[in-house]
């Protein structure tokens, strides 16, 4: 077959199965490498800007001019690649990065967010991006998968990338804790022993469907979590015996019940089978109770510099009156606490603000209220009924804000305003939104708390002219 047959005009279209010399130009959201062939765009797994690569076409699709393909070869790197340490490389659908020197990864996901930006304009002073102090072992929690083997056996690991249906038996994964790897072996043996049978996500049978491990990185306390599909897990008691005999650490173990077919491990019914129903952590020198379904920062040290980062950006004087929008649990209420007059942070979960008043009063934290529901209605009734607001947080979820809670932000008016967030195209439209309010971007930090992976955060300070 020769190579770059789909390049010159009097080619066929894009079929799956063509082999095509290809040139990743940029990166979707899920940061897989993107290039262009006959008008089709051209996603990658594992491809970096700057590659030259020989790819074989799968998944085509002549409507939307989109294809899927994977390498064949590397022609040409954008970046040198390395061998990767984790021997599940390239199978599982997590780290898509391991091949890439860590400060080439840096390089990847500023030069990736400032061209976002600038693509609309948007052109803040970059500091240097903020480096993880550990990129490898630095997730405090993983939800890893049970699946089946060909030999019938229940599987304990991550799902093989692209493949919903199939779940292979980790070793060891080079994101968490050795601890937790050494937690996976052990539930797998154990539920081997007792021939327990995985939940099967077509015939909707089966018991055993996900095993959490969460890990206070200050605290060193462990839980583990296993869902089910049903009630009773009658090995719950023997399970949780055998883990806190081999290993000290687990503090909570809990049984979770899904009988819902979403792939969720959060249950609607949570047992304590043994030890606390949550475990306790630090970020800087707040404590948290955190429990199963807690929403917490994945990489606890990586937060912490974050979240300094941010009361630097916002700059308080001590009457300020701040903002703090979709707060979560209240971790940056309580930085921006420490500067401010007050902060009112707001969320629409209510269990999370459950967890924020209950940890504000556990941390005697003073100056914080928080208010559960839409930051879009919320704002709109502080916007109407006339209160004001020195500096504004925002860290919304990965879509961006809602443009009834920007608009009414900007109405409030505050002098600054810190945007946080995960998804730099929604961030920089955003920011051009709220330039008709008299916001400009002035200095911006790309924040690494997912080494190994094309994810990263990214901080932004908004002055008002
Ligand atoms: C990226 S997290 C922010 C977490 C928090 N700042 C922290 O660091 O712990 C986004 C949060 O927005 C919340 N959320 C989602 N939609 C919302 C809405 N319409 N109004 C308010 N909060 C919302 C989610 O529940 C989630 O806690």
């Amino acid at each position: 077959m020769r190579i770059g047959d789909l390049t010159g005009s009097t080619s066929p279209k894009p079929r799956s199965g063509l082999r095509a010399d290809l040139t990743i130009e940029g990166l979707d959201a899920r940061g897989r490498g993107l290039g262009h062939l006959k008008g089709y765009t051209v996603s990658v797994r594992g491809g970096v800007p700057g590659d030259r690569l020989l790819v074989g076409l799968r998944k085509v699709r002549h409507r939307r001019k989109e294809a899927e393909a994977r390498i064949l070869d590397m022609i040409q790197p954008g970046v040198p690649r390395k061998s990767a340490p984790c021997e599940h490389f390239g199978l599982c659908g997590g780290c898509l990065w391991q091949d890439v020197a860590y400060e080439d990864q840096l390089a990847l996901k500023s030069r990736l967010v400032e061209t976002c930006l600038a693509h609309v304009g948007v052109e803040p002073e970059f500091e240097a991006p903020m480096q993880a102090p550990s990129p490898f072992y630095y997730r405090n929690k993983m939800e890893f998968s049970i699946g089946t083997s060909d030999e019938g056996e229940p599987t304990i690991g991550l799902h093989a990338s692209g493949r919903y249906d199939h779940v292979f038996d980790l070793d060891a994964c080079h994101l968490q804790s050795e601890l937790s790897n050494q937690i996976v072996g052990l539930t797998r043996d154990f539920v081997r022993s007792r021939g327990l049978s995985s939940y099967d996500l077509k015939r909707h049978t089966g018991l055993l469907r996900f095993l959490t491990v969460r890990d206070g990185k200050h605290s060193g306390e462990v839980m583990v979590a296993l869902t089910t599909s049903e009630e009773p897990f009658e090995a719950a008691a023997a399970y949780a015996d055998a883990l806190m005999t081999t290993f000290p650490e687990v503090a909570s173990v809990i049984h979770s019940v899904n009988g819902r077919k979403a792939q969720v491990a959060t249950g609607d019914v949570e047992h304590v089978v043994a030890g606390k129903s949550s475990i306790i952590d630090r970020l800087g020198r707040y404590r948290f109770d955190i429990s199963l379904g807690s929403f917490f920062q994945p990489n606890t040290f990586q937060a912490e510099r974050m979240f300094e980062k941010v009361q630097d950006y916002a700059g308080l004087k001590q009457d300020d009156r701040v903002l703090d929008l979709y707060c979560g649990t209240g971790g940056i209420s309580f930085y921006l606490a420490e500067d401010a007059g007050e902060v009112l942070g707001i969320e629409s979960s209510e269990s999370a603000i459950q967890d924020a008043v209950r940890n504000s009063a556990e941390n005697e934290v003073e100056g914080c209220r928080f208010m559960a529901g839409p930051a879009e209605e919320l704002l709109t009734q502080l916007d109407g009924a006339g209160e004001s607001y020195d500096v504004a947080v925002t860290d919304p979820p990965r879509p961006g804000m809602h443009p009834k809670a920007l608009a009414a932000l900007g109405n409030l008016g505050p002098r600054r305003i810190v945007y946080v967030s995960c998804n730099p195209q929604a961030l920089s439209e955003d920011v051009v939104r709220l330039r008709r309010y008299g916001y400009e971007a002035t200095s911006a930090q790309v924040v690494d708390m997912l080494p190994q992976t094309p994810h990263c955060e990214l901080v932004v300070r908004l002055d008002r002219d």
